[in-house]
């Protein structure tokens, strides 16, 4: 990966390689942490953060689902995401931002409650999530053999650490067998979102995108409903099934490290024409006009970091 010079840590910015934490820590033995995934885009007016405050209440909402006490507001950690973009002094066009919290040193056992907890934020410049070759030509995607967790042993809604054991599983099952990446459906065989990223596709000119009864609410996907809905869209939420899938006219994932990217073939099934799809392309463009700030209308969703 690529290393930057400082990660916040606990309130305080501290040099990369000196964050660092006990092999006893909680969290490592048991599962139970936090994480967001933030994007800054260098616009024409220096870095900008999408979405940042959704994404911050996000990691917050999370903790809260999983009993976590972060100690820090919200507004304290956009302040602390902003400083970092600041004095990482990036280059890149785009910078990754992991802010996360998890159970530290002191306790072991299941009981968490007076474990310690640690909240810091790392940032890096990271390229196209499923390569560049991926947002052009589209990606090949397998169902993946396991299913999402059913809700009723799970937190899907919660981007906690423990429920990228079943995505990294999945992944690492469909790059194993010549896939790119991994789609999951939940427990009754409908779709529920991909390893790490939302699901679209598209039939009779229409968006179709499964509800999040079983998945992240990703901001992406609500990013990508409002601005369809702009282009005057039907965009409709509701369960797609296997076979459904197959017959697609064009299919995209959505996710801050994602993007849009294209799918251009589902288990030994070519999507549509096989390559990226128009109405794919459009949103493509469209939404890196958003978050590189060439669309005044989705200006707000901009935290803009002056120097
Ligand atoms: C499991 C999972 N689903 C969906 C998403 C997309 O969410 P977002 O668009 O908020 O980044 C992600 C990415 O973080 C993810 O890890």
């Amino acid at each position: 990966m690529n290393a930057a010079k400082y990660i916040w840590m606990n309130g305080e910015f501290i040099p990369w390689e000196k964050a660092q934490i006990h092999v006893l820590s909680h969290t490592l033995h048991y599962g139970n942490g936090v994480i967001e995934g933030t994007k800054a885009y260098k616009t024409d007016k220096g870095y900008a953060i999408f979405r940042l405050n959704d994404h911050t209440r996000r990691l917050k909402e999370s903790a809260k689902m999983t009993l976590i006490n972060i100690p820090y507001t919200v507004e304290e950690l956009d302040n602390a995401q902003i400083e970092l973009i600041r004095i990482n002094e990036f280059t890149g066009d785009n910078v990754y931002i992991r802010p996360f919290a998890f159970l530290g040193y002191g306790v072991m056992g299941l009981y968490h409650k007076d474990a310690p907890v640690e909240t810091a934020i790392a940032a890096w410049e990271w390229g196209a999530y499923l390569g560049e070759e991926g947002m052009q030509r589209g990606i090949r995607l397998k169902v993946a053999s396991m299913t999402r967790p059913a809700n009723t042993s799970n937190m899907g809604k919660a981007k906690a650490t423990a429920n990228y054991l079943n995505s990294q599983m999945a992944k690492f099952e469909a790059i194993e067998s010549g896939y790119d990446e991994a789609l999951l459906l939940d427990d009754h065989g409908y779709v529920a979102e991909a390893s790490g990223a939302g699901f679209f596709m598209v039939r009779e000119g229409k968006l179709i995108s499964p509800p999040n009864d079983n998945s992240l609410e990703s901001i992406t996907q609500k990013t990508v409903i409002e601005y369809a809905e702009d282009l005057g869209y039907e965009v409709i939420r509701r369960r797609i099934s296997r076979e459904e899938l197959y017959i697609a006219d064009e299919a995209f994932l959505t996710g801050t490290a994602a993007e849009i990217t294209p799918v251009r073939e589902i288990d030994a099934r070519i999507v549509g024409e096989g390559h990226r799809g128009p109405i794919t392309e459009k949103i493509q463009s469209g939404y890196f006009d958003i978050v590189f700030g060439r669309n005044k209308k989705y200006e707000h969703y901009l935290t803009y970091v002056t120097q």
